[in-house]
């Protein structure tokens, strides 16, 4: 099973083992990770937003547009920005390490 690990807005780590198939929203919501989802997956909200560490961000699917105009919206973007309820684990994601941004920007609301 891949691990991944989230690092909390204080710093503190969360080292789990995922299912494949799953997203990193579903894990987060599963593990009680911060990680609102507002919109529940349907790129709306932007407040799923996680910031994957280098190594493994170009292993990832290319973002949509409609997931890249969400991020714009997101708070504390970073190059390596994406939205969690777009991640879908594999095992190629063995080890990824995903921060979970201090804040988040919830663009339903304004
Ligand atoms: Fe809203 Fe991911 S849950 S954009």
């Amino acid at each position: 099973m891949p691990k991944v690990t989230f690092i909390h807005g204080d710093g503190t780590r969360l080292k789990i083992e995922a299912s494949v198939g799953e997203t990193v929203l579903e894990l987060a919501h599963e593990y009680g990770v911060d990680l609102e989802g507002a919109c529940e997956g349907s790129m709306a909200c932007s407040t799923c937003h996680v910031i994957v560490d280098e190594g493994f961000f170009d292993l990832l699917e290319a973002p949509s547009e409609d997931e890249e105009d969400m991020l714009d919206l997101a708070f504390g973007l970073s190059l390596t920005s994406r939205l969690g309820c777009q991640i879908v684990i594999t095992d190629v994601l063995d080890g990824i390490v995903l921060r979970v941004p201090a804040g988040s920007r919830n663009a339903l609301l304004g």
